[in-house]
This record gives structure tokens, C-alpha cells and sequence, in this order.
């Protein structure tokens, strides 16, 4: 919906529900090579190597997180799959079964297209995936438009990113928020390729019907948006507004104390691509 200006629904992108290739990369789909459990029950207890893998499995059963999951660093969570021998309602089972809360396109004041909830939603919520185009890191650096785009950093060495710009799902138009309300979470359900794990969004607050949701893009988004877009998630606590506002006397007055201390040097020398 549209309550704002005279911007017609956007269309310059082809909706697909779940991520897809546009080059020859291959991902492993061999059902072999895929970890499974041999669980009799509903994957609940400690013994299931599919919890196992991710630490425990963490749903709770209504499919949610609970308030313990680590949100700052979450484990990687590899959810059953067709390999293993319990039954398609295991509780190990949550993104795979897709979107479940519903939620609006709208058009923000100063945002551009942003997602709101229609409806109250509980913390630790599977709220949706962020589904584009895997494409590789090299050509992520050739495309001009990066607004749309997620780095899959890994430990394997190749990094790939999604590029939601012109394949997408409801994903691509999350906004934002230097006060987020969505956790990102790795997550394996169908193939264990390392390189590619889906990309789900949970809640990490409780959130209202109405209200915008958000994840925080990180500071290397900033660090290079920075230089020519600001925040305006309209917080009080906007801390790309606090970055510009406060850091920035901070720095002069490291670069004052770098003539006699090389530490503050070093130190002032990972803000300086933000800030100048
Ligand atoms: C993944 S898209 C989100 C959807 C976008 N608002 C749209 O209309 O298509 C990311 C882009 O949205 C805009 N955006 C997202 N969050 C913002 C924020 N907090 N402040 C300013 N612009 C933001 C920026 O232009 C950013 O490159
Ligand atoms: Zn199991
Ligand atoms: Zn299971
Ligand atoms: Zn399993
Ligand atoms: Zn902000």
C-alpha cells in the first residue's frame, strides 16, 4: 500500500520464493552427503544429530526461538531433512515450511518500500527468508546496484552473496533500523552446501501489528553508505546519526593525538573510512 506519494508498486524485479542461480554454480544436493538424524520421535530430545549440529534444536513447539537463543552471534541451525527418518512434522522443522505471519509492502516517508507485520507477532518468530540471486563475490563487486545485496560469509573460504535486485521475495524491501526487530539466523534445510545457507529472518522483540520491521544492515554497510546516504529509521537511538554526530569530534581528536601516540593512531584507523 501506498499512503504517502504517487510511487506505483514496484515491478522493475521478478518475484520468485526461493533463491535462485543465474550462472553455472553448483550447489551439493547429493542426499548422501546430507546430515541426518535417525530419530523415532519428534526430534525434540537431546539425542537428535540434527539438533546436535546446531547446538541443540531451538524450537520450541510453536516453532520459535527462545528467549535464550543468542541473537548477537546465532549458531547455524541445520533443520531435518528428506534424509532423516523422523516424520515431516518434526519439531527440527520451521523455515522449511515457509511463511506463516502476514505482512504488507508499504510505502515509508523517507525509506522508499519498506515490510510491516499485520499482525502481533512473538519473539523468536520465523518471520521470512531473504531469497535473490547467488552470485559470486567477484561479480557482487561488478554490478552497480548494491542495495540489494547480502554477503554469505563463511569459514569455507568462497563468499558468495544474494542479490535480491532482480529476483526477489518480500525480503529484499526490509529496511534499515538502528533499533531492529529482526535477528538474521543461518539455516540448512535441504542441502548442506556450507557456501549457501538460507537467510532467515526471526523476530528478536516482541512486535506489533502495524509495525515496520528491520535488521540492522552492520557497520560495513554504513561504512561504505555513509559517505553518501543517512539513516533515516527516525530513531532516537539512530546510531548512523550518533556515528556522524559524536565519532566524528572523537576522531579529530584522535588525529590531534596522533602526532604522539602511535596506539590512538591504530585505534581511530578503523573509523576513518566512515567518518571522512
Ligand atoms: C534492501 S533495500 C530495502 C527496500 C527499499 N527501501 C526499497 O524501496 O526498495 C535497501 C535500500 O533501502 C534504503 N534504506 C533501507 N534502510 C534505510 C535507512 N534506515 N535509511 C535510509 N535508507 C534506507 C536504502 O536506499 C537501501 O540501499
Ligand atoms: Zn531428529
Ligand atoms: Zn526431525
Ligand atoms: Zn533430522
Ligand atoms: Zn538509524
Amino acid at each position: 500500500v501506498n499512503a504517502v506519494d504517487s510511487e506505483p508498486c514496484p515491478e522493475n524485479f521478478k518475484y520468485i520464493p526461493d533463491t535462485c542461480v543465474t550462472s553455472p554454480l553448483t550447489v551439493d544436493k547429493d542426499i548422501t552427503h546430507l546430515q541426518h538424524c535417525s530419530c523415532t520421535d519428534d526430534c525434540s530430545s537431546s539425542t537428535c544429530i540434527c539438533g546436535q549440529l546446531s547446538l541443540r534444536c531451538w524450537y520450541d513447539s510453536d516453532g520459535r526461538l527462545p528467549q535464550d537463543f543468542c541473537q548477537w552471534e546465532p549458531p547455524v541451525l541445520f533443520e531435518c531433512n528428506h534424509a532423516c527418518s523422523c516424520w515431516r512434522t518434526c519439531r527440527n522443522r520451521v523455515v522449511q515450511n515457509g511463511l506463516r505471519v502476514r505482512l504488507q509492502l508499504f510505502r515509508t516517508e523517507k525509506m522508499g518500500w519498506g515490510v510491516r507485520a499485520m499482525q502481533d507477532v512473538p519473539q523468536g518468530t520465523f518471520i521470512c527468508e531473504y531469497v535473490g540471486e547467488i552470485i559470486r563475490d567477484a561479480e557482487a563487486d561488478r554490478r552497480e546496484n548494491d542495495s540489494f545485496l547480502f554477503t554469505l560469509d563463511n569459514k569455507v573460504g568462497e563468499v558468495h552473496c544474494i542479490d535480491a535486485r532482480l529476483f526477489g521475495n518480500i525480503g529484499r524491501f526490509i529496511n534499515h533500523l538502528c533499533e531492529p526487530n529482526l535477528m538474521v539466523v543461518r539455516v540448512f534445510t535441504m542441502h548442506q552446501d556450507l557456501r549457501f545457507p538460507k537467510i532467515a529472518f526471526f523476530s528478536s522483540k516482541p512486535i506489533k501489528a502495524g509495525d515496520q520491521i528491520g535488521i540492522d544492515y552492520g557497520e560495513n554497510y554504513w561504512r561504505v553508505k555513509s559517505k553518501y546516504l543517512s539513516c533515516q529509521c527516525g530513531s532516537v537511538k539512530c546510531s548512523v546519526l550518533t556515528m556522524f554526530s559524536q565519532i566524528k569530534p572523537i576522531y579529530k581528536a584522535a588525529v590531534l593525538f596522533q602526532q604522539t601516540d602511535a596506539a590512538v593512531t591504530h585505534k581511530s584507523g578503523s573509523y576513518s573510512d566512515c567518518i571522512l
